[in-house]
């Protein structure tokens, strides 16, 4: 980040520190659109993205857009929870769809689907917040096929698809934005740095407008154009896909070291192991409740989120979310073992 910003700010442009244009600037969606070609393994022209603030404002947009107070929407259950905020921000109506590891259950949907029509599903289709888990190529197609039918909006929040661990993930369903109704948010947050808050979305050219046409655009001008500019460099000169290849080998031993002494230390409790992202989703033993798990859990000072928190209907109560990013392999070890002796303090 030095680097580029170094060599960004050298040159004698300072065009970024005008109000910037209103899709983004031109030069960073050119190169975004060449970085996503080549990892996301199939052409996007920089046409089809819209410079965002993050995921996060991306789906605010959308809400803001797209959506009525008092709209009902289709979430998994579970799904990540700050979404769920930005939803009760907009007031709209929550239709929670199971899933299970192989993602959203279509047969869930269809059920849902014969009694309401959502103005969008937002789906987290690649190594879900919270479970880790991802949607099988096959759901991916009939998802595609009954969002058509039935009319609504994809909305399919990407921002852990790249970072993948073994195997190939399906393809991220921002490959459908083209052809149809999906519209698919990207991130730097986990791929870069979260405090550049930067992100992207990937739609079809009549969405990228009215993105461009909303009041906050024509106010305040493209998003960040002054970070894009330093992004720009580090894009261009190979930095992000440098980066992401570090990340995905400390994740990945990281993700071991954490099976391992969840094996160690916890055999009792079940999970899938993740293939990518950032988190283990635990299916606690004989009912535990996790929120009193996590008040003992406090005074031996290790934390995790409890899955109620990623429920829109309170349930759950008996996971809890792990994540191993962050630490070292020491830490990770510690942090297990503190779990255990918090577990050991429950009775079950
Ligand atoms: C599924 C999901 N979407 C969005 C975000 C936030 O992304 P951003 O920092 O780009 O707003 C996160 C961060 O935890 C996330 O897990």
């Amino acid at each position: 980040m030095r680097r580029a910003a170094e060599e960004r700010l050298g040159q004698n442009d300072s065009e970024f520190l005008q109000y910037g244009a209103k899709q983004g600037d031109g030069n960073f969606r050119q190169a975004l659109a060449e970085f996503l070609s080549r990892s996301y393994g199939f052409p996007a022209g920089p046409d089809s993205l819209f410079i965002t603030s993050g995921a996060s404002m991306g789906l605010h947009l959308i809400c803001t857009l797209f959506t009525r107070p008092g709209d009902t929407i289709f979430v998994e259950e579970p799904t990540y929870f700050f979404a769920l905020q930005i939803f009760a921000d907009h007031t709209l109506k929550l239709v929670p769809i199971r899933t299970d590891e192989n993602g959203l259950r279509i047969d869930s949907l269809e059920e849902e689907l014969a009694t309401s029509r959502p103005k969008f599903l937002y789906i987290i289709p690649t190594f879900q917040n919270p479970t880790g888990h991802s949607l099988s190529q096959e759901r991916r197609e009939r998802l595609v096929t009954l969002s058509r039918q039935h009319n609504f909006l994809l909305v399919a929040d990407e921002v852990y698809h790249l970072l993948n661990y073994s195997g190939q993930p399906p393809k991220p369903l921002a490959a459908e934005t083209e052809a149809g109704n999906v519209i698919s948010l990207g991130s730097f947050s986990k791929i870069l740095a979260p405090g550049l808050r930067l992100g992207w979305i990937q739609a079809n050219p009549e969405d990228i407008q009215r993105f461009i046409n909303s009041g906050l655009l024509n106010s305040g001008g493209g998003m960040n154009p002054f970070t894009s500019a330093i992004v720009c460099r580090v894009l261009e000169t190979g930095g992000l896909d440098q980066n992401i290849a570090k990340l995905i080998a400390t994740y990945r031993d990281r993700l071991t070291v954490m099976d391992s002494a969840l094996r160690r230390y916890l055999p009792g409790v079940e999970y899938t192991l993740p293939r990518g992202g950032y988190f283990f989703w635990i299916h606690l033993p004989n009912g535990i409740n996790a929120t009193e798990l996590q008040h003992r859990a406090e005074t031996f000072k290790v934390g995790f989120r409890p899955g109620t928190l990623f429920s829109c209907q309170g349930g759950l109560q008996d996971y809890i979310r792990l994540c191993y990013v962050f630490y070292e392999a020491d830490e990770l070890e510690q942090g297990i073992l503190r779990l255990k002796q918090s577990l050991d303090l429950m009775e079950y």
